[in-house]
């Protein structure tokens, strides 16, 4: 992971190690070829799926996928990415450079002790051999002794689980604790696998990996040319139901009784349901064998059934009746190789042969099993079984078929996407029949020469080129150097505040928040429960020491309230917090409250920006804050000769997602003092807030933060309220409190990105000249000020990357009874930056342009530049856009694919693809910073700085220009001074003015102020050199440090780095292009290709600048397509967990990935000539937005005109986020129908 900079905030590393590891080991027991020497067994595409279960929000995955794909037995060494091990230029890589693998060799197992302490937890009851954990766990060995446990009276009083692998609590959440648990696992019946002669029973507690194994081996071992098509079908299938560490545990059997119990969205259940299978249960002492169809029809189960096992029946042809089996399973889900539930799924089993003497086809003994779609349970779809069955198959057979299947798949309500759903079902059916009739043409079907073929979700290689240009001339400053403690983060041993162990008599306290939106706050009780039985307080407003006030969180525009008292201005605002003796007991009680509101004299509910601008509710932007307009509008549009008028566009809010949640321990001290850690990228604020809310000097305040699990501005002013809870529960009752919150709560609780929504009107010439710009737009805040009124200034400054000619605005901070929306990565640039790709789209649209004319068209010159950002220009020849924009055309072949990609079009009717490029300048404003360098009496080196290491290599830096720095003592620098430097925790008792970590500036200035206090350091040690080198020639550190120390030299300097005028805001350049495919029938979107060029000044670090790029690039890819950050009608935010908010796993982001850090050279008024890294590039994921746009209008060209329905508009509003619902329901929820309506009418005309 070092080796290949695969860590940042290094949260989720060890996690990644885990998978990685667990990979390897199955490799090694697998039937693949030897490895060569030093590698493992393990394939390139496993590799790629090693992890496609974990998460990571700071990488963008691809150097992770990296060190996976160095393990793989065929890799491609000139594939790997950036490395530690050679260097660019080397000729060739270097194997024996790459830490080698021992095959089978040092792995470990289970540890003994670890076994030894689990058989000492166990008892037997008394008179069976149940055996019994000490935390009341029940492990029957044998389906008697199960009926002896539940009929034993033992849990005739209390609440008791029955479980395999327990992977439900992921499923359906527990509301209240259990008692006791029944662990069926250990049952031999239930896991054993049975081979008959029809199929093969396979035991209900057998997890769905060893399924997966199962039914591939007899897959291959049957004596069919093809195998068994079901058997591989199903284990494909299942190969993506959930992630590979669930799949583990999970039980088949478990999946079903789940899909039997609830309305779960279960794959397993539909695919074994076409599979025509069928279960045995045990009910008390009889058992019953019943088709899987009639199962999941009964009503709930309850604990005295067991199923036993699940039968799945071989189908074969028959090449002496001519029938052949076919069998397909599919799944529309977010993502394509699991880890997401699916919207619908299906599996369709059937036999088809010729119609007698003709060559059509029929088909026979159908199932068509549907899932998944807002139904109680998988179902078969009958009517279009019977319909279909022995029918010769023609379009308007299809079509009928499609209608009645339309008349069956009708999603509950409540349901989301019901239409969508529905589409899609058409889409698979028609997927399934297509090849079998004459005449239609599928998804796979219509490659002809000169097309580039079409890519089936998932199968391609990932690819990547990572480009970057070292710079020696401030040795060791400018080295891809890896990153500071990156061991540390990769075995787990790094500690994040959550991680420091639990003073003596630590308690745990869990947020109580209003699910309402302005309303009185009446009451609060809880409902009896085993969970609420564990609270021991519930700390709120009333605890709030006397002198002290009710904050929770502050900026320079004003305060936010610690708790809703006593009125909760929003859903999702902190009441309270419940106090207990585990985390999970305070989480679980948190959950048992129930609040009496009433909303009597209170006026409804301000939650749109709508109701917002009606009721005149908004912020105040401070004048010096408001943007500036350019130019006169109303001349501009005089000149323009077309016009678009008052068009809307709409961004919706993103959240952070950091790895690490909110998290803070709070430990009173003698004296009336606190020491809070906290996982903050602002702890001198968490020390303001936290001494006001307690009433006590900020002297005695101490709040320490180490390293942050992840920030991107969630960690600025959103971790205060944690913090100070975390305090205030920690002084009224005196005992540390830890709090740590979980994914839900900190959803629900902690706000995100600024949603918004503008409309525009522009005049432009007919070559595509555009002449003014007016917007009007309107920005949700939410409750509190946070940092929003600097939103208007950073959406203008990311909208003003092109030159409008005349450019004006109205920009109205809404105040609305929402959570608090806070700065995230690119705040208000990502979104000013979309709306100007938008306008441009839509500019190129009416005159019928290629988009990438009309932007270059509107590209600045330096002196439009000038007069846009009149304070950032800088000088003409750091302007780089023009050239990094031709430099990336020219390396990405953009002419050469969009030309392949209108051919692809013009082949394939189900699948589209569209190209993309977007520019970016991004404005930074360096902030100051302190930096403390010392050096001990052993020549050791103690850093100290404002800056916060979130991540975003922060330390890596500090270190690299503190051996630099100190290093110019020597003509060629000090070797030997990088390892000797430590960097420091935060600590606002030690070091003061520490700032404000974010805006892709805190390094630059943190290493700025490193770099000033070395130059003191070196000035006192100069003279002491000098006298040094007189005596004995070369001088090395220890001996200039020794004398140094004896001459009473002050080895201890500080500094307070403070931006001068011409530093103190500049322009970062770049660019990115995109390609992306979308599937029709179910809108789903493959990223084919992203390539990214960056101007990072003199990097300070270029793997350090890279990662950054990559994961800032991937986390915007995120924001513009797969993260649905949605609201219930009181504003609540129900997207609350994995489930429902999808960030981009591995499987999602681009298959090829090329990114390049320019080099661009001497940056007067940079810290050493850098530029900011942080940031910008999550602009340039609108590309991949744009590119969508493009391969919808493909599409809705070629329905336009194969549908015979006319024209279609070419202009439309893509939102974001552009999730495949969206991109589904733009290409049309009927295309299906209509296409084949037109077939039928042309057959009929024929
Ligand atoms: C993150 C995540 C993602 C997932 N994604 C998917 C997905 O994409 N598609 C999909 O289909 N599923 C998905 N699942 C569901 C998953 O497959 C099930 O949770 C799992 O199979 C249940 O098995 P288990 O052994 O953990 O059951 P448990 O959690 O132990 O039990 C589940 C229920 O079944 C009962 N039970 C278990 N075994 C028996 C038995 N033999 N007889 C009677 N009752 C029994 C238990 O009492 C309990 O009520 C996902 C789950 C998670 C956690
Ligand atoms: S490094 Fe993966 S989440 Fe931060």
């Amino acid at each position: 992971m070092s080796g290949f900079h695969a860590s940042q905030c290094g949260f989720c590393t060890p996690g990644m190690c885990m998978s990685i590891f667990t990979s390897l080991v199955n490799a090694d027991k697998s039937k693949n070829l030897e490895p060569q020497n030093g590698f493992s067994k393990l394939s390139v595409s496993e590799a790629e799926r090693a992890f496609s279960g974990n998460l990571c929000r700071c990488t963008g995955y691809r150097p992770i996928v990296d060190v996976c794909k160095s393990f793989a037995s065929d890799v491609d060494l000139e594939d790997l990415g950036l490395n530690i091990f050679w260097k660019k230029g080397d000729k060739s890589a270097d194997v024996s450079k790459l830490p080698s693998y021992t095959l089978g060799g040092g792995v470990c197992t289970f540890p003994d002790f670890l076994k030894s302490e689990m058989k000492s937890s166990l008892d037997y009851l008394n008179d069976s051999n149940v055996a019994v954990s000490r935390e009341g766990w029940y492990h029957p060995k044998s389906i008697e002794q199960y009926y002896y446990l539940l009929n034993s009276g033992i849990f005739s009083d209390c609440s008791v689980k029955v479980v395999v692998g327990n992977t439900s609590a992921g499923v359906y959440k527990d509301q209240d604790l259990y008692n006791k648990y029944i662990d069926i696992g250990g049952i031999p019946e239930l896991s054993a696998i049975s081979r008959k002669d029809g199929g093969i029973e396979i035991g209900a507690a057998t997890p769905i990996s060893r399924t997966i194994e199962v039914l591939k081996q007899d897959n291959d071992s049957m004596s069919c040319p093809n195998g068994s098509v079901v058997f591989r079908k199903l284990a494909e299938h299942m190969s993506k139901v959930a992630t590979p560490f669930v799949r583990n545990t999970a039980s088949l059997g478990g999946n079903i009784i789940l899909a039997q119990k609830y309305p779960f969205a279960s794959d397993i259940a539909t695919i074994l349901l076409g599979a025509a299978s069928t279960v045995c249960l045990q009910v008390t002492s009889e058992r019953l064998e019943v088709t899987l169809e009639e199962f999941l029809e009964q009503p709930p189960l309850d604990p005295s059934t067991l199923l036993l096992s699940i039968f799945i029946p071989h189908w074969f042809s028959d090449s002496q009746k001519e029938t052949n089996v076919i069998f397909e399973t599919y799944r529309a889900a977010p993502r394509p190789l699991g880890n997401a539930v699916s919207y619908i799924n299906s599996a369709f089993l059937g036999n088809v042969s010729l119609h007698g003497s003709s060559s059509d086809l029929v088909l026979s003994n159908l199932h068509l099993a549907f899932g998944a779609y807002g139904t109680e349970h998988a179902i078969r779809a009958t009517k279009v079984e019977e319909y279909l069955t022995g029918k010769l198959l023609t379009p308007s057979v299809v079509l009928q078929a499609v209608r009645l299947l339309r008349g069956t798949i009708v999603p509950k309500e409540g349901t989301s996407h019901p239409e969508y759903r529905v589409s899609v079902a058409v889409g698979f059916l028609f997927s399934f029949l297509y090849p079998l009739v004459k005449g239609m043409t599928g998804p796979e079907k219509t490659l002809s020469i000169g097309c580039s073929s079409s890519v089936e979700e998932a199968s391609l290689p990932l690819s990547s080129r990572r480009e970057t240009v070292p710079s020696d001339e401030y040795k060791p400053v400018g080295e891809p150097i890896k990153k500071y403690g990156v061991e540390l983060q990769a075995s787990g041993e790094a500690v994040y505040v959550d991680d420091i162990p639990a003073p003596k008599d630590c308690l745990y306290g869990e947020f109580i928040y209003s699910t309402q939106a302005l309303a009185y706050v009446k009451g609060m009780k809880f409902k009896p429960s085993l969970a609420s039985e564990k609270i021991i307080t519930v700390v709120s407003a009333n605890d709030i020491p006397s002198g002290g006030q009710n904050i929770g969180s502050t900026f320079m525009f004003g305060d936010e309230p610690l708790f809703g008292a006593p009125i909760a201005e929003f859903a999702g605002q902190a009441l309270g917090v419940v106090i207990a003796e585990t985390q999970r007991y305070a989480d679980l009680a948190a959950k048992q409250v129930v609040i009496e509101y009433a909303t009597e004299d209170l006026k409804p509910p301000i939650l749109t920006v709508e109701q917002a601008v009606q009721n005149n509710s908004y912020f105040k932007v401070p004048p010096e804050r408001y943007p500036k307009q350019v130019g006169d509008f109303s001349k501009g549009m005089a000149e323009a000769d077309h016009k678009i008028l008052s068009t809307e566009v709409k961004l919706a809010s993103q959240y952070y997602f950091y790895m690490e949640t909110q998290t803070a321990l709070a430990v009173p001290d003698e004296d009336n003092t606190m020491v809070v850690y906290s996982s903050s990228q602002y702890p001198e604020l968490a020390q303001s807030v936290i001494a006001k809310c307690l009433g006590i000097p900020f002297s005695n305040v101490r709040v320490i933060t180490r390293r942050v699990g992840g920030g991107f501005g969630g960690k600025a002013f959103r971790s205060y309220n944690v913090a100070t809870a975390a305090a205030l529960c920690a002084n009224k009752l005196r005992r540390p409190v830890r709090m740590y919150l979980n994914r839900s709560t900190d959803m629900i609780m902690v706000g995100g990105r600024h949603p918004v929504k503008a409309y525009y009107s522009v005049g432009f010439k007919s070559d595509g000249k555009i002449t003014a710009l007016h917007l009007d737009v309107l920005i949700n805040a939410g409750i509190s000020p946070d940092a929003s009124p600097i939103i208007p200034d950073t959406i203008i400054s990311g909208l003003k990357k092109y030159n409008w000619g005349a450019l004006s605005f109205d920009i109205k901070l809404c105040k609305t009874n929402n959570t608090s929306k806070s700065v995230m990565r690119a705040p208000g640039d990502t979104q000013g930056s979309f709306i100007a790709d938008a306008i441009i789209e839509h500019v190129a649209s009416v005159l019928s342009l290629d988009a990438n004319t009309v932007r270059q068209k509107n590209f600045h010159t330096y002196d439009s530049l000038v007069l846009f950002y009149p304070e950032s220009a800088g000088e003409s020849s750091t302007y780089t856009l023009h050239s990094i924009f031709d430099r990336l055309l020219m390396t990405s072949s953009y002419l050469h694919r969009a030309e392949s990609i209108k051919q692809f079009n013009s082949c394939n009717n189900w699948r589209k693809r569209g190209i993309s490029c977007v520019p970016l300048i991004f404005k930074v404003a360096p902030r100051p910073a302190p930096g403390r360098v010392s050096v001990l009496n052993d020549g050791s080196i103690i850093v100290e700085v404002g800056g916060i290491e979130i991540g975003q290599g922060l330390w890596t830096k500090v270190q690299q220009m503190t051996a630099f720095a100190l290093g110019q003592l020597w003509p060629d620098g000090c070797e030997c001074l990088l390892d000797r430097v430590r960097v420091l925790q935060a600590d606002t008792l030690n070091l003061i003015q520490g700032g404000l970590t974010a805006g892709s500036t805190a390094s630059e200035s943190s290493c700025a102020a490193t770099l000033q206090a070395c130059n003191m350091l070196t000035d006192r040690l100069k003279p002491v050199m000098d006298k040094l080198k007189q005596q004995s020639g070369a001088v090395s550190w220890d001996s200039l440090i020794s004398q140094a120390s004896q001459d009473n030299i002050n080895l201890s300097s500080t500094a307070y780095w403070v931006p001068g005028q011409e530093s103190s805001s500049y322009l970062n350049y770049g660019a990115g292009i995109s390609e992306v495919e979308i599937d029709l029938l179910t809108g789903a979107i493959t990223l084919l290709r992203s390539d990214l060029v960056y101007d990072c000044g003199k990097s300070l670090n270029p793997a350090v600048d890279l990662g950054q790029i990559e994961g800032s690039f991937i986390q915007g890819i995120g924001f513009f397509i797969y993260e649905e950050h949605e609201t219930n009608s009181d504003g609540l935010v129900v997207s609350d967990s994995t489930w429902d908010y999808k960030i981009p796993s591995v499987d999602t982001i681009p298959k090829q990935f090329n990114a390049e850090v320019l080099n661009t050279g001497y940056h007067k008024n940079r810290v050493l000539s850098s530029k900011a890294s942080g940031e910008p590039a999550l602009v340039l994921a609108s590309s991949v937005h744009c590119a969508v746009r493009e391969a919808i209008c493909a599409a809705r060209k070629e329905f336009a005109h194969s549908t015979g329905s006319g024209s279609s508009p070419l202009t439309f509003q893509l939102d974001v986020p552009a999730p495949m619902t969206v991109v589904k329901e733009l290409c049309g929820l009927d295309i299906v129908d209509k296409y084949l309506e037109n077939l039928s009418t042309h057959q009929f005309q024929c």
